[in-house]
């Protein structure tokens, strides 16, 4: 079942990506190959699938939630080619192909995450990807600024390059995941939720104890993987966090707890769903996969 929900949603966003990346003039002609470059490379879209679920776990139609699903891919992006460059984790493979700054110049890679974050909310407004009431258009603007700023996924970036060499304690660590990776996994459902214009106070609660439990469990799985895959199958370099002395939960735990932490994180976001029905389904998938996950 996920399978084919992941193949469809990926269709269904990427279509709708696609759409936003035609220079206005030959002049900007390279930073938009490069903002597209970053978007359209791959990625799981994991955060445009929860929004795509989310919106049917309230009963609304998935179209509805294209802006939202284009909107968090489009900050992911942004924030995975900052991540990259040599000022911040110094990577130079991501999706499995040279990272932004390699491909194109560092300039160009700081620019094109300039883009791409702006576009995120034009993408948000845009009527042709959906059209919402303005009052649920300004709920979504205002939280998704918040999850990508320095309140959330930017503060979380500042506290881990800020760590580096650091030992954490697991408050410390819990703080900067749910900052630098939660926030915008708790945004993509959210978003996803008013755009289905059906969102009860309640069921948004709900919801929200999901996304904290999965957003957490995204970044230790993130860590463990970087313990145990490959870098063929990750399409990033496997060892990156050690090599570079990151804080990480396996690193604090041992992998063995972490992977038990992340099991317990996805049990407690499954917990959170009881009050939904069958519609809820791809959201209790989502979550299984998250830290199932190989890549
Ligand atoms: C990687 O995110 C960066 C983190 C926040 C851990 P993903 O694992 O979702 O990366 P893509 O989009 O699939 O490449
Ligand atoms: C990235 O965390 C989080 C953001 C980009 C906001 P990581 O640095 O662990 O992501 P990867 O491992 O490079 O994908
Ligand atoms: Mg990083
Ligand atoms: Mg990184
Ligand atoms: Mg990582």
């Amino acid at each position: 079942m996920i399978a084919a929900y992941s193949a469809t949603s990926q269709a269904r966003v990427n279509a709708a990506l696609e759409t936003l990346f035609t220079a206005p003039s030959p002049e900007l002609a390279r930073l938009y190959e490069a903002m597209r470059y970053s978007v359209m490379n791959g990625g799981k879209r994991v955060r445009p699938l929860l929004s795509y679920a989310a919106c049917e776990a309230l009963g609304g139609k998935p179209e509805q939630a294209n802006g939202a699903a284009c909107a968090v891919e489009l900050i992911h992006a942004y924030s995975l080619v900052h991540d990259d460059l040599p000022a911040m984790d110094d990577d130079d493979l991501r999706r499995g192909q040279p990272t932004t700054h390699k491909k194109f110049d560092e300039a160009c890679a700081i620019l094109a995450g300039d883009g791409l974050q702006s576009l995120a909310f034009s993408a948000l407004l845009d009527p042709r990807l959906s059209a919402l009431d303005a009052e649920i258009h300004l709920q979504m603007v205002s939280a998704l600024a918040l999850a990508a700023g320095p309140a959330g996924m930017v503060g979380g970036q500042a506290i881990d390059l800020g760590s580096v060499g650091l030992k954490l304690d697991q408050k410390a660590l819990e703080y900067m995941h749910r900052h630098k990776t939660g926030a915008l996994i708790e945004v993509s459902v959210k978003l996803g939720a008013l755009a289905s214009g059906r969102a009860e106070k309640d069921e948004l609660k709900s919801l929200q104890t999901y996304a904290q439990a999965i957003g957490l469990a995204f970044q230790v799985q993130d860590d463990i993987l970087d313990v145990e895959s490959d870098t063929e199958t990750l399409g990033k370099r496997q060892g990156a966090d050690i090599a570079r002395d990151k804080p990480t939960y396996p690193a604090l735990l041992g992998l063995d707890a972490a992977k038990a932490y992340a099991l317990e994180l996805r049990d407690q976001a499954l917990h959170a769903l009881r009050p939904f029905d069958a519609a809820a389904e791809p959201l209790r998938d989502l979550a299984r996969y998250i830290v199932d996950r190989r890549s």
